[in-house]
C-alpha cells in the first residue's frame, strides 16, 4: 500500500486542513506514514505568516530533494506537495526554486489534489491555487470513525475562512482570501460525524472566526453565538471552544454566550497587538486600546473566570520605545494566562511593508524578550492561582508516567493526573496540587476530602 506523510506549519487552520488533505489522500489509497522517508507522497502544509515561516518550507524541500533522489535510485517514486499559504503566495515560483516539488496547490482547492497527484505521477506538475471554498467543502470526503478516533478526543472544526479585516502587517486576507462561512447546517453536520466517533471537544476555527455569518437550517443568518449554542445541543459534546476572534466583532450576544452556555469554556484568545493607539491605527486594527480594556471588562463581567490570551507584535515599522512600553503596560494590566508574540516581519504585498522607517533588528529582539518574559511571568503566575482549585479535566490521553494521565482544565492548561481511573474523553473533577514550567498536577477529589472527613469522624 502506498503511504503518505504530511508535515504542518502554522495555525490551527492548517492542522484542520491538513486532516482533511489526510481524509483525500486516504480515499485515493494512501496509509499514514510515520516519516517522509517512509512516504510516497509528502505534503508540506505551509505558513505564509512571517518570513521565518516561510523559509522553513524551503529548507525542508532541500531536505526532501535529497531523499527524493535516494529513494529513486532504489526504485521508490516520491510526489512532493506544497500546500497551505506559501502555495497560495508563491505559486509556480515554488516549482522554480524547488524543481524537486510536483504539485502547488492552495488552501482553497486542496479538495482537488488526486487529479493533481495523478496528472503529476504522469509527469505533468500543477499549480492550482483558486479560492473555491465552496466546492472544496461540498466535496471533501467525510474521514471514517476510525480515523477520528486515532485522532484523540478533541477536533477542530473550519467554521469560516478569509479575511476582510485587512490589518497592514498581515498576509492573510491574500493568501486566504476573502471571509466565507459556511452553512451551519453543514458544520452541526460535521460536529455529529466527529462526536459519533468519539470527540468530545470542538473547537470552532476561522481566520476571523467570530465574523461569522452563515446560513442557518432555519434560512436565517447565525451568529456565531447561535451556532455555539446549536452545537451546545448535540449529543455527546462536552467542550466548545473558539478561536480566533477579532475585538471588533466581539459582539453582545457571543460576550453573553459565555455567560450561558456551560459547555462554552471560559478561555479567549483575542488578539490585541499593541498597546499603543498610534500603532493600532498604522496596523489599521481598528481598536484602540481602551476599547480593547472596556471589551475585556465586559467578557469578564460575563464570565469573570474567564482565562484571556492574545497575540502581540512588537516592532511594527515606527514604534518607539515607549509605544512599545504601551504594549508591555496593557499586557501587564490585564494579565494573560498565555500569550503569542512576535517579531514584525515585513511581507510582500502588504502595506506595513512598505512603510520606510522599519525598527532595527537588536531593537525588535530586545523588545520581544522584554514582552516574553512578562507575559511568561502572568502565564506562570496564572497557573500557580489555580493551585488548591477543584477543577473539571478533560482527560486525553495517557499521561508521561504510569498511573498519569493527561487532560486539559477548562482554561486549557495542560494537567498530569495521578490516582485516577478514567478513559479518554471522560470529564473527571480533580484538585490542582501544584505545577510544573508547561502543566499542571492534579489528584482526584475525594483524596483530598478524605483526610478532613476522616479528622471529623474522630
Ligand atoms: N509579522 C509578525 N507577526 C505577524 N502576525 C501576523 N502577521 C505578522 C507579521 N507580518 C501575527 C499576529 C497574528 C498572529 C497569527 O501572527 O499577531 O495575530
Ligand atoms: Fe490578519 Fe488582521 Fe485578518 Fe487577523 S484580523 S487574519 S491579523 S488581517
Amino acid at each position: 500500500m502506498k503511504k503518505a506523510f504530511i508535515k504542518s506549519y502554522g495555525c490551527q487552520m492548517n492542522v484542520y486542513d491538513s486532516g482533511r488533505m489526510a481524509d483525500v489522500v486516504a480515499e485515493g489509497g494512501y496509509a499514514e506514514a510515520a516519516s517522509a522517508e517512509d512516504a510516497d507522497l509528502v505534503i508540506l502544509n505551509t505558513c505564509h505568516i512571517r518570513e521565518k515561516a516561510a523559509e522553513k518550507v524551503y529548507s525542508e524541500l532541500g531536505r526532501l530533494r535529497d531523499m527524493k533522489r535516494e529513494r529513486s535510485a532504489t526504485g521508490r517514486e516520491t510526489t512532493i506537495v506544497v500546500a497551505g499559504c506559501v502555495a497560495q503566495a508563491e505559486g509556480r515560483e515554488i516549482i522554480r526554486r524547488a524543481p524537486a516539488v510536483d504539485v502547488v496547490v492552495g488552501p482553497g482547492s486542496y479538495h482537488r489534489l488526486p487529479g493533481l497527484i495523478r496528472d503529476a505521477q504522469a509527469s505533468r506538475k500543477g499549480v492550482d491555487a483558486e479560492f473555491d471554498q465552496v466546492e472544496k467543502f461540498a466535496t471533501l470526503p467525510r474521514p471514517s470513525a476510525a480515523r477520528i478516533r486515532s485522532r484523540g478526543v478533541s477536533a477542530f472544526v473550519t467554521v469560516q475562512e478569509g479575511c476582510d479585516k485587512f490589518c497592514s502587517f498581515c498576509v492573510v486576507p491574500y493568501t486566504r482570501g476573502a471571509e466565507l462561512s459556511r452553512p451551519a447546517g453543514a458544520i452541526l453536520d460535521e460536529a455529529r460525524a466527529l462526536l459519533d466517533g468519539g470527540i468530545r471537544e470542538v473547537t470552532l476555527i476561522g481566520q476571523n472566526v467570530n465574523g461569522y455569518h452563515g446560513e442557518g437550517p432555519d434560512g436565517r443568518t447565525w451568529s456565531l453565538a447561535r451556532l455555539i449554542e446549536a452545537v451546545a445541543g448535540l449529543p455527546g459534546i462536552r467542550r466548545i471552544r473558539y478561536t480566533t476572534s477579532h475585538p471588533r466583532d466581539m459582539s453582545d450576544d457571543l460576550v453573553l454566550a459565555h455567560a450561558e452556555i456551560p459547555a462554552l469554556m471560559p478561555y479567549l484568545h483575542l488578539p490585541g497587538q499593541a498597546g499603543s493607539d498610534r500603532i493600532l491605527k498604522a496596523m489599521n486594527r481598528r481598536h484602540t486600546a481602551d476599547e480593547y480594556r472596556r471589551l475585556i471588562e465586559r467578557v469578564r463581567a460575563a464570565r469573570p473566570d474567564v482565562a484571556l490570551s492574545s497575540d502581540f507584535i512588537v516592532g511594527f515599522p515606527g514604534e518607539t520605545e515607549a509605544e512599545f512600553e504601551e504594549t508591555l503596560r496593557l499586557a501587564a494590566e490585564i494579565g494573560f494566562a498565555a500569550s503569542f508574540s512576535f517579531k514584525y516581519s515585513p511581507r510582500p504585498g502588504t502595506p506595513a511593508a512598505d512603510i520606510a522607517e522599519q525598527v532595527p533588528e537588536p531593537a525588535k529582539d530586545e523588545r520581544l524578550q522584554r514582552l516574553q518574559a512578562q507575559l511568561e511571568a502572568d502565564r506562570q503566575a496564572f497557573n500557580r492561582a489555580s493551585v488548591g482549585q477543584v477543577l473539571d479535566v478533560l482527560i486525553e490521553k495517557p499521561g508521561r508516567h504510569p498511573g498519569q494521565l493527561n487532560g486539559k482544565t477548562p482554561y486549557l492548561q495542560q494537567v498530569q493526573v495521578t490516582g485516577l481511573a478514567a478513559e479518554p474523553g471522560e470529564v473527571v473533577t480533580v484538585r490542582i496540587t501544584g505545577t510544573a514550567p508547561n502543566s499542571l498536577f492534579a489528584e482526584p477529589v475525594e483524596a483530598g476530602r478524605a483526610a478532613p472527613a476522616l479528622v471529623e469522624a474522630a
